[in-house]
């Protein structure tokens, strides 16, 4: 696919994907390899909601990651891979190797009864063979559900059961930095409430001790030696689902938002080749988990589809220390760096002399993902990482969204720090009011939602199409809804200004706050509770729990730690919270609802614009809430 080189070229394909979309997309699908091609490019309609992409195209989206490389590159390297310990050895596993890797991985799951449209869940440490049953998955015609190895023995299982899976991809444990996590133990606890489960493959990373059930539980590597290495594409409808990747929202079970082949194929691609302005032989990093959807669009499928080599890093940043990042770009020579404002905070803390003792000057383009990057960190990742000759891209996206809507394009649009900027070409943005007009021209504020259907966009939330359509279509219908809040200002530059509903961003981490607060209430002495988010200076937001005891027979600090091992075992350590106030009563409506703006107010450490408090319930709760806040 041709990238756009110029500013003028922007304005130019921007215009034309607005007066004749189809025909706009019609043009970038056709740089891929088809089964058969479709007869119409798009049917849509946002009230049910239904949206078609390539209608009737035939396509499997491994032959367009790597069949269609073989004959151009098939000894580039496609996935180089940087272990948790510098002192391991690197992998650099070629177009050409990939794709057998993938066939047999594929052919194993077919020995093991999967076929196309079985979910197939993944919940391993950031390793090739991530990737390579990822992209085997795919092979097939498997739907993928990625979840994130830092989640509890109970969110795996609620995530299994949710699509009911039939195999399990896992692995004996998983190096993070100095950690070593036991993922298997995890996966078996998961495992006892999963009965769709009939085959569990597990690869060995860490050698620890582990227990395999007979008949369910087989060794990876025992399973790859029984195949061949050669697997055909499975034919997919281009409306068929290729993933389900869970994310939470504002109530507490997590969403498994669904993306299809065709248009996710076409719009990842075309947004990594853009927003990076991506060269032939660049060395491409992006540091993010595969859990999450920046890891499947960004590490997998947009590079893959490029033909780029895509980095792929099992550790953390501050391992063995805070240079880690910067040695790992010197020794790749990276030229294409994404990572997330919360590391960039986080290293920033470190100090200078860190990046200072690495040679930086491979680097090209910078891009920020996951939140919105506040001034400071954007000028210290400009200064001490880009050198100042880098651009930064600052790209606004979203799970349900697949691929980056609103970005600047490396070296080619204006940057601006802490904006999101432009929307890519096929994108329409646009702000409305609490009333669900629209607000026209520049310098406004309001609720970010998209008027028009782009390629990758959510289909539906997997067994559950209505809540898809209640949480996406319905507050300003005819539209999709972001959830998030956004200013445009007087370039028509858009600011993306955070979640507007119950939502927060903990180091790029969606979080319900429904989700936490059941985690909390799982705890036997807990009556009720409440979190909201507040700023915290390295992740963005924090999670502060307003918590309401049975009888306090423990000292305030057990409490505290008993409640935070919970909310671990229910969910995962990242949704632990920063900050526990123990409290009498909740500022609540005589109807009985919680008043968080209140709670909310006194998080962030202001309570002069508290507002009317005369409705509630009990307003004398608030003071003891503002007398004892952290
Ligand atoms: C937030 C991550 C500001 C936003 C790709 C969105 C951002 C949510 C940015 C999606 C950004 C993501 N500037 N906010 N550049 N990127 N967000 O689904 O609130 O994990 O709705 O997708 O992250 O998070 P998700």
């Amino acid at each position: 696919m041709k990238k756009i080189e110029s500013l003028a070229e922007y304005y130019q394909d921007y215009q034309e994907s607005i007066d004749h979309p189809e025909s706009f997309w019609e043009d970038k699908a056709s740089s891929f390899q088809w089964m058969s091609k479709w007869s119409k490019v798009l049917n849509w309609e946002f009230d049910s909601p239904k949206v078609e992409w390539f209608v009737g195209g035939k396509l499997n989206i491994t032959e367009n990651c790597l069949d269609r490389h073989l004959e151009i590159r098939p000894n580039q390297v496609a996935i180089l891979w940087e272990p948790n310990d510098p002192k391991e050895k690197v992998v650099k596993i070629t177009y050409k190797e990939l794709h057998i890797r993938v066939s047999i991985f594929a052919n194993v799951l077919k020995n093991h009864g999967a076929k196309k449209g079985d979910r197939i869940c993944l919940y391993m440490p950031m390793v090739p063979e991530l990737a390579i049953a990822t992209l085997a998955c795919a092979r097939i015609g498997a739907i993928h559900s990625v979840v994130f190895a830092g989640f509890s023995a109970k969110a795996l299982a609620d995530r299994i059961n949710d699509a009911s899976c039939n195999i399990l991809l896992t692995s004996d444990g998983s190096y993070r930095g100095s950690k070593q996590l036991c993922l298997k133990a995890i996966a078996d606890k998961a495992l006892e409430s999963c009965s769709s489960i009939t085959s569990c493959i597990v690869l060995k990373r860490t050698g620890e001790k582990i227990s395999m059930k007979p008949k369910r539980d087989f060794w990876w590597k025992e399973e790859i030696s029984k195949v061949t290495s050669l697997c055909k594409a499975q034919k997919m409808d281009s409306e068929d689902p290729l993933f389900i990747l869970y994310t939470s929202g504002s109530t507490g079970k997590p969403k498994g938002v669904q993306h299809h082949c065709g248009g996710y194929m076409v719009y990842a691609e075309y947004s990594f080749r853009n927003v990076f302005q991506y060269n032939q032989n660049d060395i491409y990093w992006c540091t993010a988990d595969i859990g999450w959807i920046t890891g499947h669009t960004y590490i997998i499928y947009g590079p893959l589809l490029a033909g780029a080599t895509t980095l792929m890093f099992e550790g953390v940043p501050t391992f063995p220390d805070a240079g880690r990042f910067w040695e790992i770009c010197d020794k790749h020579q990276v030229n294409i760096f994404y990572t997330a404002p919360t590391a960039i905070r986080a290293l920033q803390a470190c100090g200078n002399e860190f990046p200072e003792k690495y040679d930086l000057s491979s680097l090209k383009t910078l891009g920020s993902v996951g939140e919105p990057i506040n001034e400071e960190a954007w000028h210290w990742y400009n200064k001490y990482i880009g050198r100042e000759k880098c651009s930064i891209v600052d790209t606004w996206w979203q799970t349900e969204t697949g691929g980056i809507l609103i970005s600047p394009l490396s070296n080619i649009t204006k940057t601006k720090p802490t904006y999101a900027t432009l929307p890519l070409p096929g994108i329409q943005p646009c702000i409305v009011d609490l009333n669900g007009d629209e607000l026209l021209g520049n310098n406004v504020q309001g609720n970010l939602c998209i008027k028009f259907p782009w390629p990758s966009m959510i289909r539906t939330i997997y067994g559950d199409h209505e809540r898809c359509k209640n949480v996406y279509f319905s507050n300003y219908p005819g539209k999709y809804f972001t959830g998030d809040g956004c200013k445009r200002d007087h370039d028509g530059f858009y600011r993306i200004t955070g979640r507007v509903d119950d939502v927060i961003n903990v180091s790029g981490h969606r979080l319900g706050t429904a989700e936490v607060e059941n985690g909390i209430n799982e705890h036997p002495l807990v009556i009720e509770n409440a979190v909201v988010g507040f700023p915290h200076d390295i992740k963005g937001q924090g999670i502060y729990a307003y918590i309401i005891l049975d009888k306090n027979s423990l000292s305030e600090n057990e409490l505290t730690e008993q409640i935070l091992e919970t909310v671990v075992k229910e969910i995962g350590s990242i949704a632990k919270p920063d900050k526990i106030q123990f409290v009498r009563g909740l500022p609540k409506t005589r109807s009985g609802k919680i008043m968080r703006r209140i709670l909310r107010k006194v998080a962030e450490g202001d309570t002069s614009t508290l507002g009317d408090t005369s409705t509630l319930l009990d307003p004398s709760v608030v003071e003891g809430i503002i007398k004892n806040s952290k």
